[in-house]
């Protein structure tokens, strides 16, 4: 076999490029480990960027996401004795965009199907071969079958435990991380939001956040040790944790129910460098992880895919490699950005078990100086709602 571009992962991001070449008339074949039912069991968070947006219409699927997913013009900030606002439309002009990652992938496998693209399902063992040449290819087995597909450049969207970061010799390879000294546990409830916006709450006893995927559907977490076990907590006992938590006013009209998911999430910070290996391109969560503080982990995916889907039309239909040549360092500029917001909000909200008195006067004067400076806000605005590509 044969293509353009031989795509390593039907995450979003894989998805998402795959879909985009094929509206400039770049053929590609996305290999995934999984099933798509699998794929599609995944929660993670639903706040989308203008630019992913974007993207997302440019590539010809936003259209149950712009009848379904609603705007949010600002963001509550909830601390010991203060709630307050950031209003992003005020300081940005832009809102973002509420809209589960799930529906995202959903109609991006939808339009894939509908376009006829070629998607492998349940692959093993796959294997990068020559990316440093003109002429690399893939081989994987499927269905105990073994094949190659031959290509021009290889995209590496499989994620943070894929095999694309692995293929780059660790010579070439410089990794930076940070874990976090705890988790989000997360529970999905068929209830209303407590708020029509966000909360982002910081209190004595850990972090807690309201979040929604709509008006009947909510999604809250609590930052817990990384030793606990989803088990141990009952529902009751996660709505009682948030209840002290978050503001008095949104505790009393909270509205609780059963949850229908329920897990505990790791926090890392991680990113590789370089982010390309001849002509193999790592994007999404296979070159770097942020903690969800911010929400910004498919949205820098985003970015990512923006920038590789123009260096591919550029190099096809422009006869022009520059995009290509410049890929990671233009991916990697922005990405450091995303890692520095995220690593902020976790570090301004958590509790950490280490903390010190100090630390924790520094904590409350970061919060007080964003309630009150609005050059503060406005740089927060900024990023929540997505540095330019
Ligand atoms: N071969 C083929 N597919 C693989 C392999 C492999 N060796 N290893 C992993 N995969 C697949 C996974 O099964 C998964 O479906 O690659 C896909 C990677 O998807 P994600 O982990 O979702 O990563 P990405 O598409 O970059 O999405 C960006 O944004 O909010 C964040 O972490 C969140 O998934 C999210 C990400
Ligand atoms: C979510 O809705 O799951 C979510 C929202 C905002 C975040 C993280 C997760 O910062």
């Amino acid at each position: 076999m044969r293509t353009q571009v031989v795509i390593v992962g039907g995450g979003p991001s894989g998805l998402l490029l795959s879909q985009l070449l094929l509206k400039s008339g770049i053929e590609s074949i996305v290999l995934e480990r999984k099933t798509k039912d699998y794929v599609l069991s995944r929660i993670r968070a639903g706040i989308l960027e203008q630019g992913f947006v974007n993207l997302m219409r440019e590539a010809g699927v936003s259209e149950r996401m712009d009848a379904e997913g609603f705007n949010h013009d600002g963001t509550l900030i909830a601390a010991e004795n203060a709630t307050f606002r950031i209003d992003f439309v005020k300081h940005t002009g832009t809102p973002v965009m509420v809209y589960g990652q799930t529906e995202v992938t959903r109609d991006l496998y939808a339009a894939r199907e509908a376009a006829g693209g070629k998607i492998v399902y349940e692959t093993e063992n796959v294997i990068i071969h020559d990316a440093k040449t003109d002429a690399p290819y893939v081989t994987f087995t499927t269905g105990g079958q073994a094949q190659r597909i031959d290509c021009d450049y290889v995209a590496g969207c499989d994620g943070f435990h894929g095999v694309s970061r692995r293929t780059i010799p660790t010579d070439v390879r410089r990794e930076y991380e940070k874990v976090y000294p705890f988790g989000w546990l997360g529970i999905l409830s068929e209830t209303p939001p407590v708020d029509d916006e966000l909360i982002y709450a910081s209190s004595e006893r850990g972090f807690a956040l309201c979040s929604m995927r709509n008006a009947s559907l909510s999604r809250y977490y609590v930052q817990c040790p990384l030793t606990d076990k989803v088990e141990d907590w009952s529902d009751q006992a996660f709505w009682d944790e948030l209840k002290r938590r978050i503001p008095d006013e949104a505790a009393d009209k909270l509205i609780t129910g059963p949850s229908i998911e329920k897990s505990i999430a790791p926090l890392r910070s991680f990113v590789t460098e370089p982010m390309q290996w001849g002509r193999l391109f790592l994007c999404g969560d296979a070159a770097h992880i942020v903690p969800p503080t911010g929400a910004k982990g498919l949205n820098t995916a985003a970015s990512d895919i923006h920038y590789l889907y123009h260096a591919l039309r550029d190099h096809y239909l422009d006869k022009s490699d520059e995009g290509i040549a410049r890929y990671s360092a233009k991916a990697l500029a922005r990405v450091w950005k995303a890692e520095r917001f995220s690593w902020w909000m976790t570090t301004l909200l958590h509790h950490f078990p280490d903390q010190t008195e100090f630390d924790l006067k520094m904590q409350q004067a970061d919060i007080a100086f964003l309630r009150d400076n609005e050059a503060a806000q406005k740089a927060m605005a900024e990023n929540y709602v997505g540095l330019p590509y």
